[in-house]
C-alpha cells in the first residue's frame, strides 16, 4: 500500500499542465465497442481507472494498446459478458452496457462499483434502455439487457438529483445504432457529454444538442473507426487551482478549459482569489485575505459536486463560516472527519457543512477514502504545519496522472511511500 508524504508549509509555485479528462475518457473508450474498426483516442491520462478500462475492454475480446498518452483500442470481435470483478471496480465501467447492447443486441455486465460517495443507482439508465425497447433484468449481482433491436423514443432521463451523466452518455451510445430517433429530454450538459458526443459525431453518429437538456439522435445504421483528442480535465484543474490559493502561491494551469470552469472561478474569485484566464492558461493568485463563501453543489454548470471537497479545504484555510451543501450525492463527506484530524473545525448538518476556517492547521496521519476527499487531504496537507501522511493514495491515482511530481515540480514536498499493510 502506498502513502503520500507531505511536509507543509510551501507556497505552490510555478506552471503545471492539465490531463486529459478521466470523467470523458472513460465512456469515450466504452464508445469504441460501437464499431469493429480502429479508434485512436489521444491525450488519454495514464490513470489507474484507465487501466481498469483497458482491461475490461480487453475481457470483452477487444484489442487495447497504450502507447504513452495515447490509446488505440479495436473491438473487432466482442462479447457481451463483461468481467464481474473489473467492473465493480469503477463507476464509469457502466457505459459499457449501452455501446453492448446497441452493437450485440445483448450484455450482462456486473453492477458498477466506484467511489463510495452515495447510493448511486443505475436506475436511469435502465429507465432509458426500457424506452429504447430493452429487457431488463437483474439476477447474481449482473444486469442483464437484451433487445433483438433497438427503436429510437422520447423519454426523461431527469432524477431526483438532476440530470445523470453516466446515464445519459449510456443511452446516446445506444440510440446512436438504434432505428429512428430518440430525443433525451432533461440529458446532462457536463462538457464530458459533450466531448463523447464529439467523438461519436467522428464515429458517423448523428447527434444534436450536445451540451443542451435536449439532445436528439437519429440512429445510422453502423458507425466507424475514427480519431479523438480528450478535452482537458476540469476537476483536475480546479484542483490545483484552489491549492495554490490555500498555498498563498502563484500557479499557472496550462492545457486547460477555463470556460468549463466558470462556477469555481467565480466562487474563487468571490473569495478573494486573483484568477486569470488568457487562451488555454489559467493564472491563480491569493490577492489578499480570504473571505468566506457559501457554496451548493449543482450539475453543469453549475459548482460541481467533484470540487466541493476540495473547496471545502479552502474554506478551512478562511477565516469566518462558510457553508458548503451537497446536493447530487448525499454522502460524500468523508473527507470532514479526517480535515479533523488536521485541526479543521466543520459540522455537518443534512446535506450542508458548516466550516468555522482559520484554524491553524498540523500534520497528522489521515485516510483517503474516495478521489476528491483524498485531493482535499493534500490540499489540507500542503497547508498544515509538519508533517501529513495520507495513506490508501490509489483512490488518488484513479483520477490524478502523477499528483506527487506535479505537486513537487510546484515546489512542495511530496514523496511516495511503500507502507507495509496490516
Ligand atoms: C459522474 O458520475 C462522474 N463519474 C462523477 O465523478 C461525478 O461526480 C458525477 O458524474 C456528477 O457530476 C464518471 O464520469 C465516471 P450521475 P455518474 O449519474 O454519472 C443520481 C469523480 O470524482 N442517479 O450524474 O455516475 C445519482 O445518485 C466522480 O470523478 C440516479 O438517481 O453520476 C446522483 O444523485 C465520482 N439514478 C445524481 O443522479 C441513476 O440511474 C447524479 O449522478 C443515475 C444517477
Amino acid at each position: 500500500m502506498e502513502s503520500l508524504i507531505i511536509k507543509g508549509g510551501t507556497r505552490l509555485k510555478g506552471e503545471v499542465p492539465i490531463s486529459g479528462a478521466k470523467n470523458a475518457v472513460l465512456p469515450i473508450m466504452a464508445g469504441a465497442l460501437l464499431t469493429r474498426e480502429k479508434c485512436v483516442i489521444h491525450n488519454v491520462p495514464v490513470l489507474r481507472d484507465v487501466g481498469t478500462m483497458c482491461r475490461i475492454l480487453e475481457s470483452l475480446g477487444a484489442k487495447v494498446e497504450r502507447d504513452g498518452n495515447t490509446v488505440t483500442i479495436r473491438a473487432d470481435k466482442v462479447t457481451g459478458v463483461g468481467d464481474y470483478d473489473l467492473i465493480r471496480q469503477m463507476r464509469g465501467s457502466i457505459c459499457i452496457l449501452g455501446p453492448l447492447l446497441a452493437r450485440l443486441g445483448k450484455a450482462k455486465v456486473s453492477l458498477p462499483g466506484g467511489c463510495v460517495i452515495g447510493v448511486r443507482p443505475i436506475d436511469l439508465h435502465l429507465k432509458g434502455m426500457r424506452a429504447l425497447g430493452a429487457r431488463i433484468r437483474t439476477s447474481g449481482g449482473y444486469v442483464h439487457v437484451s433487445a433483438p433491436r433497438l427503436r429510437g423514443a422520447e423519454m426523461f432521463l431527469g432524477g431526483r438529483s438532476g440530470p445523470t451523466v453516466l446515464g445519459t452518455i449510456n443511452i446516446v451510445m445506444a440510440a446512436a445504432l438504434a432505428d429512428g430517433v430518440t430525443v433525451i429530454d432533461s440529458a446532462a450538459c457536463e462538457p464530458e457529454v459533450i466531448d463523447v458526443c464529439t467523438f461519436l459525431s467522428a464515429m458517423g453518429a448523428k447527434i444534436e444538442g450536445a451540451g443542451s437538456p435536449t439532445l436528439r439522435i437519429t440512429g445510422v445504421k453502423r458507425l466507424h473507426g475514427a480519431t479523438h483528442t480528450v478535452i482537458p480535465d476540469r476537476i483536475e484543474a480546479a484542483t490545483y487551482a484552489i491549492a495554490a490559493a490555500a498555498t498563498n502561491g502563484e500557479v499557472t494551469l496550462t492545457h486547460c478549459r477555463p470556460a468549463h470552469l466558470q462556477a469555481v472561478i467565480d466562487k474563487m474569485r468571490e473569495a478573494g482569489v486573483k484568477v486569470e484566464s488568457r487562451g488555454n492558461r489559467l493564472t491563480v493568485k491569493r490577492g489578499g485575505k480570504l473571505k468566506p463563501v457559501d457554496v451548493t453543489t449543482q450539475p453543469y454548470s453549475g459548482f460541481p459536486t467533484d470540487v466541493q471537497a476540495q473547496m471545502m479545504a479552502l474554506m478551512v484555510q478562511t477565516q469566518g463560516i462558510s457553508i458548503i451543501t451537497e446536493r447530487i450525492f448525499e454522502a460524500r463527506f468523508a473527507h470532514v472527519p479526517e480535515l479533523g484530524r488536521l485541526g479543521a473545525d466543520i459540522a455537518i448538518e443534512g446535506p450542508s457543512a458548516i466550516v468555522k476556517g482559520g484554524h491553524p492547521l498540523s500534520g497528522a496521519p489521515v485516510m483517503a477514502s474516495d478521489l476528491r476527499a483524498s485531493a482535499a487531504l493534500v490540499i489540507a496537507g500542503l497547508c498544515a504545519s509538519g508533517k501529513t501522511q495520507i495513506n490508501r493514495i490509489y483512490h488518488l491515482d484513479r483520477g490524478y496522472e502523477n499528483i506527487d511530481e506535479k505537486l513537487r515540480n510546484l515546489g512542495a514536498e511530496v514523496e511516495r511511500i511503500d507502507v507495509k499493510g496490516p
